[in-house]
């Protein structure tokens, strides 16, 4: 009853690569009965287009063939019915495995400077977002997204804990990977998405940050649903 009486709002979560972003996003979209959308899978599905059809390899990007092949890229959410997640599509396969693996990780971000790339991405997260009741993460959802979002959340933890992160994640899932090569990845994302001229990572003025480094997930669920509360009720 609560939840249908108080009024939808707009989350935006931005922050580094692999501090759990998508964790938190995902656990108030369930505590709030709101549109989860990971913004990076958008992304993502965009690079294992551009991998699949040769037009990147050795982290460069054919930036121009990549543009010129756009309109050939549908990208939509479908959620689920086993685990309840929404899963990304791209023409209408089921990739949401796939663009978690290391070669898309490797050339997502240099997709991800391509201005009509973002134009693109940009345009239909706008759309997703028409209604409220969405959380989304990414890197640019509360400065060029959602600049009017009524919640800013911006997250960061300590590169090598976001590093152990993901190893955990990975091999978890029975991944063969090097810590090594995981934190360069990390480390590399990080610069790319803080120096590119585009919509770069940075914060929000009117963000909250949140550092992860040292809290559990129940800590850090509790402080942004104390959050969302004090936004909602004020
Ligand atoms: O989950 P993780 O932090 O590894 O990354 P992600 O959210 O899946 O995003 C992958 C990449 O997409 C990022 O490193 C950015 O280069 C790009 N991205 C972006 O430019 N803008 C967004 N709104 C989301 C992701």
């Amino acid at each position: 009853m609560e939840k249908a009486t108080q009024p939808k709002i707009i989350i935006a979560i931005d922050g580094h690569s692999s501090c759990g972003k998508s964790t938190v996003a995902k656990q108030i979209a369930q505590e709030l009965g709101y549109i989860y959308i990971d913004s990076g899978a958008m992304y993502r599905a965009v690079t294992l287009f551009a991998l699949r059809n040769k037009l990147a390899a050795d982290e460069q990007v054919d930036e121009q063939a990549l543009i010129d092949r756009l309109g050939e890229i549908k990208i939509d959410f479908r959620l689920s019915p086993e685990n309840s997640r929404n899963e990304t599509y791209l023409n209408g396969e089921n990739i949401e495995e796939e663009i978690r693996q290391l070669p898309v990780s490797q050339h997502v971000s240099p997709v991800a400077t391509i201005g009509q790339v973002r134009e693109a991405m940009v345009a239909l997260q706008q759309e997703m977002g028409k209604n409220k009741g969405i959380v989304m993460d990414g890197r640019d959802i509360g400065t060029v997204v959602f600049p009017e979002a009524e919640l800013k959340i911006f997250m960061t933890a300590r590169p090598e804990v976001r590093a152990q992160r993901r190893y955990d994640e990975l091999t978890a899932k029975g991944q063969l990977v090097s810590f090594d090569e995981i934190l360069a990845n990390v480390i590399e994302r990080d610069r790319i998405d803080s120096s590119r001229e585009i919509s770069p990572l940075k914060q929000a003025d009117d963000a909250l940050i949140l550092d992860n480094s040292d809290i559990t997930r129940e800590e850090q669920l509790d402080w942004v649903m104390q959050q969302i509360q004090q936004m909602i009720s004020a």
